[in-house]
């Protein structure tokens, strides 16, 4: 009996050694080691930047490629919009069903839309991705430095595809910048995919000073204008109209069913963004972003956003990223003193619903447009939701997002 006793006790302690060395041993090992933290290899965190065009996502893009801890692509729909002309809501199928690929860093679906024997240098935009431009896909930036695309074009040459792959594979956050879907609904099964764990940043813009720019960039934007729109059907004039007036309607169909009758599954994982916000406020607001996706602010990076919304922008100067070049917020304004006010007065209501629900003040004359000490961006919060007449209180609970 007293030795059947001792013996549990040996076990127990051998029991209690063991898990210690393992404990001890992994922590030891290997930092990233799977027995050590699941928040480590097996639990990634999906990132979907959805924007438009035009509304300082190259910006929001960058502060999640610059990273260290993110494997970044910038709109990869380019590459569907390009081979599949077809009618809008099926490519939006399509298109949820290779970003699911991609969450997982499976290529394959994206290289179906690319020439045969594609190099990471065929991805759209890829020196944009810090990651594709620190090993393991090129040696040329030390992960944790910052990325410099131009160098990164030049100096980076990597064959295949399989670089991409295990680049990938090496991150615990995948963000994946788009401007291609325009509703929620389409991406509701990524949402649900236990295999996934999604957010969602919806970033918003000014139409009146997105119009301003995508006039600016009318040729640029021409072949995906003619995919909104049946060009055939009118004048080039009011194309700009008509596509301007489907992304205010994306806005309000995305933002009611993301914080009018949420969906369970979408709690938490829906964040709206005001690119004004970020312009005036860029670290809080990024601070806030970050910690939505679970990333912490590096220094490294605190300072590339200082530098870069201050005028002082390092590195890129191509067009998309034009905030480099001036104060942000004189860049966030220009519009209305170079937008004639009839144009402004037909995206103020053809954008009607959208501006009033994200808060962006119409101008009724002139006078006011130019007078930048009249203040167009009104509060964001707390949501004005709680007057709609159906389930007030309940709504009014799930608008209050973080
Ligand atoms: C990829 O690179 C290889 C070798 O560098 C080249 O032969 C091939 O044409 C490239 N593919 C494309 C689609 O440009
Ligand atoms: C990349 O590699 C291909 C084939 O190896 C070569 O033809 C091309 O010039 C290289 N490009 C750069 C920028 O080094």
């Amino acid at each position: 009996m007293g030795r059947w006793r001792m013996n549990v006790s040996t076990m127990m302690f051998l029991v209690i050694l063991q898990g210690a060395t393992v404990v001890l041993f992994c922590g030891w090992y290997f930092q990233f080691s799977p027995c050590n933290n699941p928040a480590n290899q097996n639990h990634k965190v999906h990132v979907l930047l959805l924007s438009s065009w035009r509304s300082g996502s190259s910006f929001l893009g960058q502060v999640f490629s610059q990273h260290p801890s993110v494997f970044y692509l910038m709109e990869p729909g380019w590459h569907i919009w390009r081979n599949l002309q077809k009618p809008k809501n099926m490519l939006q199928i399509i298109l949820r069903d290779v970003f699911r690929d991609l969450f997982r860093c499976e290529f394959s679906g994206l290289e179906a839309f690319m020439p045969p024997r594609s190099n990471v240098s065929n991805v759209f935009m890829w020196s944009h991705s810090r990651a594709l431009c620190s090993p393991p896909a090129c040696p040329l930036t030390p992960r944790g430095d910052l990325s410099d695309e131009h160098r990164c074009s030049k100096r980076c040459n990597v064959s295949g595809l399989k670089g991409m792959e295990s680049s990938c594979k090496s991150y615990s956050h995948i963000v994946l910048k788009e401007v291609r879907f325009f509703d929620l609904e389409s991406l509701y099964p990524l949402l649900q995919d236990p295999n996934l764990d999604l957010r969602i940043i919806h970033l918003v813009r000014d139409p009146r000073a997105v119009m301003r720019s995508r006039e600016e960039s009318f040729s640029a934007l021409a072949y995906d204008n003619s995919i909104m729109v049946d060009r055939r059907a009118m004048p080039p004039a009011d194309l700009q109209f008509e596509v301007i007036k489907k992304i205010c309607r994306s806005h309000v169909l995305m933002i009611e069913r993301a914080m009018l009758k949420p969906q369970p599954f979408l709690e938490g994982r829906y964040k709206l963004v005001r690119y004004e916000d970020l312009v005036h406020n860029p670290i809080g607001m990024i601070n806030d972003i970050y910690q939505f996706v679970g990333l912490d602010l590096t220094r490294k990076v605190g300072e590339w956003i200082y530098q870069v919304t201050h005028g002082k922008g390092i590195g890129s100067k191509s067009q998309a990223f034009k905030i480099t070049s001036r104060d942000a917020v004189d860049v966030s304004k220009a519009w209305r003193t170079t937008f004639p006010f009839a144009k402004i007065k037909r995206v103020q209501e053809l954008c009607y619903g959208a501006m009033k629900m994200i808060g962006y003040r119409p101008v009724n004359n002139d006078k006011d447009l130019k007078n930048l000490g009249i203040e167009l961006l009104a509060p964001l919060e707390p949501y004005e939701f709680i007057w709609l007449p159906s389930k007030a209180g309940q709504t009014a609970d799930k608008t209050k997002e973080k």
